[in-house]
């Protein structure tokens, strides 16, 4: 399938897999990118732009196609050292990179010149329109259905998307709930040049998580993800659990008086702990409601398969026979 995003990235399939925290490892971005679509190994996991560099470097192993980094702006008080993580990325020949979180362009002249294309990850069409006035190559849409931070608007992708078709001149993904043939065939439709999914792909063969994280989204249905820090406004779509509802119990009482430090236990350090270890009741991890519609656990390669020949069945059969001879 040709799309402006397979043009711009140089990929067979409009299928990124979104950056992920203790998930985006050198096996699932190059299981992703061999299969078709484009991979994306999570800077911020990598507790050194060193680390990082090895990382790439692992993954580049893997595959020579092309594959991306995420990058993720936070607003912490104690910066990681981007400076350095850019390095590593420029340096080890990456192309592609999703920046998330604060407003990347302190950020773009550095790796445009080095010929990498941006895509900035957006929850409202203002901050797409913003990536798009700062010179981002593209953008990422993510709706309020979406695994990690859906923003504070709460616009779902029915709404969200043709939106951004309407407003935006650069090409976007839609992401949040993109789960199979279905999901690309629709975003397509409401004007997106292809899907990022998160969720999806930590159900698959080759995402070096716990198994029991694996069969967690396997057993949630759309109706076991919650949100978190709310109060915070840091909003975040997480599965449900033990410690998930400690942390909601906490948000209820507290109300407004809430700090971070009220909920440190059940949000710091527990990515590892989870994606590592398979503790599923301890605390906050990002889901989507698209757990909802994942019910097996394929390889990359079969999943991008399966969704571009039933996105044909669909164009080709189902549509196409509605419009009649
Ligand atoms: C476990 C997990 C960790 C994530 N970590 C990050 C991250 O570190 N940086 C980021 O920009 N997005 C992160 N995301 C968001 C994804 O890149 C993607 O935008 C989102 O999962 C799309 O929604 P979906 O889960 O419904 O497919 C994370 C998502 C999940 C599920």
């Amino acid at each position: 399938m040709k799309t402006r995003i397979t043009e711009m990235f140089g990929i067979e399939r409009p299928i990124m897999q979104g950056g992920m925290h203790y998930v985006g490892f050198a096996e699932l971005a190059a299981a992703v990118s061999n299969a078709g679509g484009i991979g994306t190994i999570t800077a911020l996991t990598q507790p050194t732009p060193e680390a990082l560099a090895k990382e790439i470097a692992k993954a580049k192993e893997m595959t020579d196609k092309p594959l991306a980094v995420n990058l993720t702006f936070l607003p912490s008080v104690n910066q990681p050292d981007y400076p350095g993580y850019i390095k590593s990325i420029i340096d080890g020949g990456i192309k592609v990179v999703e920046t998330a979180g604060n407003n990347p362009a302190k950020w773009l002249p550095g790796l445009k010149e080095a010929g990498i294309k941006v895509i900035h990850k957006c929850t409202a069409v203002r901050h797409a329109l913003k990536a798009e006035a700062i010179g981002c190559d593209a953008v990422s849409v993510d709706g309020f259905e979406c695994g990690g931070h859906p923003g504070e608007d709460d616009v779902p992708n029915m709404i969200l998307l043709p939106r951004a078709a309407d407003e935006l001149k650069i090409p976007f993904l839609a992401s949040g709930g993109m789960a199979d043939a279905r999901s690309l065939v629709a975003a397509l439709a409401m004007g997106a040049d292809g899907m990022n999914m998160g969720t999806r792909f930590i159900a698959t063969k080759e995402a070096p998580v716990h198994e029991n994280v694996k069969q967690a989204i396997l057993n949630a249905s759309e109706l076991d993800t919650r949100l978190v820090m709310r109060p915070l406004r840091n909003t975040e779509r997480v599965l449900t659990n033990a410690g998930v509802e400690k942390l909601l119990a906490k948000e209820k009482a507290l109300g407004s008086a809430i700090t971070f430090a009220d909920i440190a236990e059940e949000v710091a350090g527990i990515y590892p702990r989870i994606m590592l270890n398979g503790e599923m009741e301890i605390g906050a991890w990002s889901c989507g409601m698209v757990a909802g519609l994942i019910h097996d656990i394929p390889t990359c390669q079969d999943l991008l398969d399966r969704i571009m020949l039933e996105s044909t069945q669909i164009i080709r059969g189902r549509l196409e026979a509605m419009l009649g001879a």
